[in-house]
C-alpha cells in the first residue's frame, strides 16, 4: 500500500503552533491531502492525520474501529500505551466504557448540576466585578483560572485549602516545564485523590468522589487508584479546556467589536454564542485513536494498529462545513462543531463547560461596556492544548 508523506509541519512538537498558523496549514492539508501519513521520527512512530470535518466526525463515530484504550493524546500515544487505559473513562473502550460512563454520568448530569450552575454564575460575576474595579488584569490568571477549577472542586468536594495546589498540579500536568515536571504533577494529583477516595469510601457524602467510591461498574466497586484516575481526568478535562475557552472567547470579543456590541445589546442568543465561542476556541487541537482493524479513512488504507489523529482545529474550520469559518459569528447557525468531540466519548462535562461559557458571556454582556487588550497574549506551548496562558485586558464598566 502507498503511504504518501506530505511535506509538512511536525505536529508532535509543542512549539509548532507558536511559530506557524494552524489555520493556514490545515487549509492547505484539507485542499491537498485531507488524510495523510505523518512521518515517523527516530523516537516515535508515524501516524495518520485526519483534517476534513466529515472524516473527523465519521472517525469519532466509529468507536469500534478506532479505539481509545491505548491513549487519546498524541504525546502519550506515540510514547507507548497510556497507563490509565481501560481504567480512566476517556481511555476506556466498550464494553467497560459504558458502565463507567453511566456511573460518572450520575454525578455529572444536567439535573445534578443545576445548583452548580447558580454557583458558577455568582463566582463569574464576582471575578468580572473585581476585574472591572482594577485597571488592567490578566484575564487568564485573574479571572478565567478561578472558575472551572473551583467548579470541579465543588463537585468533588475538595477542601478550599487544597485548591491552589490542585490548580498548580493541573497546569503542570499538561503544560509543565518538561516531561519530568508533568509526570510529577500527574503523580501528585493521583496520590491526592487516592487519599480523598479512601476517606469518602469510609464516610461518603453527596459529591462525585463519593459516587465513584460507593458505586459499582459491572457489579464490582472501583479500586482506589481507578477512582483517583477518574478524578484526575475530571480535573484535567474540566479545568484546562474550560479555562482556555474563556480566554479565547474574550480575546475574540475584543478583536471583533461588532460581535461584542451585538452581544452587549442583546442581539444574539446566548446559547448560539456559546457554540460559536466553543468552535472558535477549539481548546483541544486534536484527539487520537488506534485502529482496531484495517479500514479506509478518506480513501487512505489505514492498517490495524495504526495511530489516527483527528484534528478538531481543522474540522471546526473546514469551509465545507462552516460558511466563512474564520469569521467569528455569534449567531452562526447551523454550528455542529466538534470542540466537545462526537460519538461514544462525547465530552461528559459538556453541560458544565457550556454553563461556564454562558455565565461568562451573560456577565460580560450585562456589566461590561468594552474590552481592550492591553498587551501581547501568550500562547500555550502545546501540540494538544490550543489557547493562551496570559491575556492582559482592561474591562470598561457599562
Ligand atoms: C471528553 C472537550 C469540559 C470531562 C471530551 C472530548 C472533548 C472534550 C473534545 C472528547 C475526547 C475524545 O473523544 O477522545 C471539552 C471542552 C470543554 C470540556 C472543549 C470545555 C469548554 C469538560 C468538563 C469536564 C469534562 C467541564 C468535567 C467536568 C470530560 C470527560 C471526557 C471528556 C470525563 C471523557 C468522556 C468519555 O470518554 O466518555 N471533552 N471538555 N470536560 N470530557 Fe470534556
Amino acid at each position: 500500500m502507498s503511504r504518501t508523506v506530505t511535506a509538512s509541519l511536525d505536529l508532535t512538537d509543542s512549539r509548532t503552533f507558536l511559530a506557524h498558523d494552524p489555520f493556514e496549514f490545515f487549509a492547505g492539508v484539507r485542499a491537498n491531502e485531507p488524510v495523510y501519513w505523518h512521518a515517523a521520527a527516530a523516537d516515535r512512530p508515524g501516524f495518520w492525520v485526519v483534517a476534513g470535518y466529515a472524516d473527523v466526525v465519521a472517525c469519532y463515530g466509529a468507536a469500534g474501529a478506532l479505539a481509545s484504550g491505548r491513549g487519546t493524546v498524541l504525546d502519550v500515544l506515540l510514547r507507548g500505551d497510556d497507563s490509565a487505559g481501560g481504567r480512566m473513562l476517556a481511555v476506556t473502550d466498550r464494553p467497560r466504557h459504558r458502565g463507567l460512563r453511566a456511573l460518572l454520568w450520575r454525578a455529572l448530569s444536567p439535573k445534578v448540576l443545576d445548583s452548580v450552575a447558580r454557583k458558577v454564575e455568582r463566582r463569574t460575576a464576582g471575578l468580572v466585578g473585581a476585574a472591572l474595579d482594577a485597571d488592567t488584569v490578566d484575564f487568564a490568571t485573574d479571572v478565567a483560572e478561578h472558575v472551572p477549577m473551583n467548579t470541579i472542586c465543588d463537585l468533588l468536594s475538595v477542601p478550599e485549602a487544597d485548591r491552589p495546589d490542585l490548580l498548580h498540579w493541573s497546569k503542570g500536568a499538561l503544560t509543565g516545564a518538561d516531561e519530568l515536571d508533568s509526570l510529577e504533577s500527574r503523580n501528585e494529583l493521583v496520590l491526592y485523590f487516592m487519599d480523598l477516595a479512601q476517606q469518602r469510601r469510609e464516610s461518603p457524602g453527596e459529591d462525585v468522589i463519593s459516587t465513584l467510591a460507593t458505586g459499582l461498574v459491572d457489579g464490582e466497586p472501583l479500586s482506589l487508584d481507578d477512582i483517583a484516575l477518574n478524578c484526575y481526568s475530571l480535573i484535567i478535562g474540566g479545568d484546562e479546556s474550560s479555562r482556555v475557552s474563556a480566554v479565547s472567547t474574550v480575546k475574540a470579543l475584543a478583536e471583533n467589536p461588532a460581535q461584542w456590541r451585538a452581544l452587549r445589546d442583546g442581539r444574539v442568543d446566548l446559547d448560539s454564542a456559546v457554540e460559536e465561542a466553543l468552535r472558535w476556541a477549539t481548546p483541544a487541537f486534536h484527539f487520537a485513536r488506534t485502529a482496531t482493524r484495517d479500514q479506509l479513512i478518506g480513501g487512505q488504507e489505514v492498517r490495524e494498529g495504526d495511530i489516527v489523529s483527528l484534528w478538531n482545529i481543522s474540522a471546526n474550520n473546514d469551509e465545507r462545513a462552516f460558511a466563512e469559518p474564520r469569521s467569528f459569528d455569534l449567531s452562526r447557525s447551523p454550528n455542529k462543531h466538534v470542540a466537545l468531540g462526537h460519538g461514544a466519548h462525547f465530552c461528559l462535562g459538556a453541560f458544565l463547560g457550556r454553563v461556564e461559557l454562558r455565565a461568562l458571556l451573560g456577565v460580560l454582556a450585562g456589566t461590561v461596556r468594552g474590552v481592550e487588550v492591553t498587551g501581547p497574549a501568550t500562547r500555550i506551548r502545546s501540540a494538544f492544548l490550543n489557547g493562551y496562558s496570559s491575556l492582559p485586558v482592561r474591562l470598561l464598566p457599562r
